[in-house]
């Protein structure tokens, strides 16, 4: 599959290396162009490409992996995506260290937010509940991570399920965004719960 990715820093990169080692092909893009990114590519692999957003945007499958606060920036305006599937990875801080500031979102919530943003996408919510350290840390062997999904079109929750199990990953769809996506969110009762399940 061909994969484009929003953000080059640490969720990108991370994401990106374990796609090109399954096989896929990835175009990374951020801010400041793909010149920025080839610079700091510590190997060449004909998988992995720096690219424009726009161009990332355009592949089958897109990660946003950018700072909440820069999503309205990120995401090419009057895009048309055609239905294809945007992964939305980001969490809803408005500040790290050392204040850790998170977003007042009322009734609202950070993914239905990006599904708005993108209406001709199919958002789906992933990869936001740990951070990427624990997320690929090393396991016990017979025990896979739990990683929890959430989304409204059950056909694009179901490519990226498939994607998540191929990261060595167990996916556990939960449901819409409304509701999923809202107990996946910062403060919410799953984000940084880490679950193993015992491979069957
Ligand atoms: N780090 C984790 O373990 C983790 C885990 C789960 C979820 N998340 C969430 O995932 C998102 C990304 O986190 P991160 O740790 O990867 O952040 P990061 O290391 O700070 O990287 C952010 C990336 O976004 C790019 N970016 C910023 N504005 C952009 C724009 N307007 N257009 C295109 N690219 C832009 C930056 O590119 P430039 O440098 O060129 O601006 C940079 O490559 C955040 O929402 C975070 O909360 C993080």
């Amino acid at each position: 599959m061909r994969i484009g990715i929003i953000g080059a820093g640490e969720v990108g990169m991370t994401l990106a290396a374990k796609f090109v080692d399954m096989g896929h092909d990835v175009l990374v893009s951020n801010s400041r162009g793909p010149e920025s990114i080839s610079e700091r590519l510590a190997y060449a692999d004909s998988r992995l490409s720096p690219s424009s957003v726009v161009k990332a945007c355009n592949c089958e499958m897109v990660f946003l992996a950018v700072p909440w606060t820069k999503i309205g920036e990120a995401l090419p305006k009057g895009m048309d995506w055609g239905g294809r599937i945007l992964v939305d990875v980001t969490n809803i801080f408005l500040s790290y260290e050392p204040d850790f500031r998170v977003d007042e979102l009322r009734d609202d919530s950070g993914s239905e937010i990006v599904s708005r943003m993108a209406r001709s996408a199919r958002t789906v919510k992933a990869f936001n509940t740990l951070p990427m350290n624990t997320m690929f840390a090393p396991r016990d062997t017979g025990f896979r991570r739990v990683l929890f999904l959430a989304g409204d079109d059950p056909s694009a929750v179901d490519d990226v399920q498939k994607l998540v199990a191929e990261l060595g990953l167990h996916p556990v769809p939960l449901g819409s965004l409304a509701t999923a996506g809202r107990l996946m969110e910062l403060n919410g009762p799953l984000s940084g719960l880490e679950l193993l399940t015992p491979i069957r």
